[in-house]
């Protein structure tokens, strides 16, 4: 087993990686010091296959348990499941010395987070993520929340986990177009943070696309540990945590462009790093070894590196503007010097933009 220490003073967590670690979830409850009961979400999906050793290792740990299953989708990260969450722990009786333990993916992470962060005005809760993506990136740095009609992630608040507990086992069930999504963050922090990380990916690519446990316990304990390097310098996005939207810009364009249905979040993560690498080369800001190691590496990983070509360039400019973090339509981006090092730019309009995202 690994574990990685997010270290954020009294607000420090863990998270444990490893094979078969659902059985010990109870015990490392316990050990966290969590008290009262124990209210676990999950979804119609995972609950199913999950949800029961879950509760009976809590259970085997001396707790009060209970399960709420929602639906499972994007679609349902709403308002209107927050409220559900909500009447749901009042009616069970949960009370401020509770716990909410999520049992799913990003959708279910995010939602059981915001639910922790303020029923009562905050209780504890520990992530179980069963994705990729959750378990190398949504699980871990505390923010939850959900989405209104007019943006994604809109709501929300910052909260962190107790513990995260990451078992490698939970993704064999996972489908494949899942998983590989998750990669594109994976391949993210190679780029962003750490050069012999990416090299790392390049050599063992067959490994991981095979899913070998050691290997994918290898890659959630680095990814981890670069997310809480970074969010441990800085918890609330002041600075540097802004390197972690490497490659989102664009990929946000593309998936509000699509109406959030052409393009899973990792494939418009990977087209968006692609476009990035370009952008930096285009720039001069690094050479061409940059975009195309990160080219070969995403296309090995199954994911896209081309621009959708149904999608206007003009258009795509227009979205970024509109981007959250765009100021008068102007925006920074984080771009590659080299693999291991990002900058974040001045706010760029689109006359640099113009010509490199085609
Ligand atoms: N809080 C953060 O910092 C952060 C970071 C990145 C993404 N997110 C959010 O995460 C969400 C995306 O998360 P996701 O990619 O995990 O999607 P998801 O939660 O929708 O899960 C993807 C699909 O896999 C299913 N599933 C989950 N685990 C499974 C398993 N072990 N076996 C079989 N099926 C399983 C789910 O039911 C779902 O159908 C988005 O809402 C995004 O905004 C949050
Ligand atoms: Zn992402």
């Amino acid at each position: 087993m690994e574990t990685v220490t997010v270290d954020l003073g009294p607000r420090s967590y863990d998270i444990f990686i490893g094979q078969g670690l659902l059985g010990s979830l109870g015990d490392r409850i316990k050990s966290t010091g969590l008290h009262g009961r124990a209210g676990i979400l999950t979804n119609d999906t995972v609950g199913p296959i999950y949800g029961k050793r879950a509760a009976e290792s809590i259970r085997g740990a001396g707790y009060e348990v209970s399960t709420l299953s929602l639906p499972d989708g994007e679609k349902f990260k709403t308002i209107e499941s927050m409220a559900r969450i909500y009447d749901w722990l009042l009616k069970e009786g949960f009370d401020r010395k509770s716990f909410v333990v999520a049992l799913g993916g990003g959708v279910i992470g995010d939602m059981a987070g915001f639910a922790a962060a303020t029923f009562m005005r905050g209780i504890d809760f520990v992530q179980v993520p069963t994705t990729l993506l959750a378990q190398v990136d949504s699980s871990v740095g505390g923010k939850t929340g959900v989405n209104r009609p007019l943006g994604k992630n809109m709501v929300g608040a910052f909260h962190q986990p107790r513990l995260v507990l990451a078992d490698v086992d939970t993704l064999n069930t996972l489908p494949k177009e899942e998983f590989v999504s998750g990669l594109a963050e994976v391949v993210k922090y190679g780029v962003i943070r750490d050069a012999e990380f990416f090299s790392w990916l390049e050599d063992n690519a067959e490994a991981v696309l095979e899913m070998k446990p050691k290997a994918l316990a290898h890659l959630i304990k680095t990814s981890c540990e670069i997310k809480a390097e970074v969010v441990g310098a800085d918890e609330r996005e002041g600075g540097l945590r802004a390197i972690l939207n490497f490659g989102h810009t664009v990929g946000h364009a593309v998936e509000s462009l699509t109406d959030y249905t052409g393009y899973r979040h990792g494939d418009a993560v990977a087209i968006g790093m692609a476009a990035a690498a370009r952008l930096a080369h285009a720039q001069g800001l690094c050479g061409p070894e940059v975009p195309e190691r990160l080219m070969a590496l995403l296309s090995r990983f199954g994911l896209p590196t081309e621009f959708p070509k149904n999608l206007d360039p003009d258009s795509v400019l227009k979205s970024i503007g509109h981007d959250k973090k765009a100021e008068n339509g102007r925006v920074k981006f984080v771009l590659p010097e080299r693999i291991g090092k990002v900058v974040i730019t001045k706010e760029w309009g689109d006359e640099k933009l113009t010509g490199a995202l085609g």
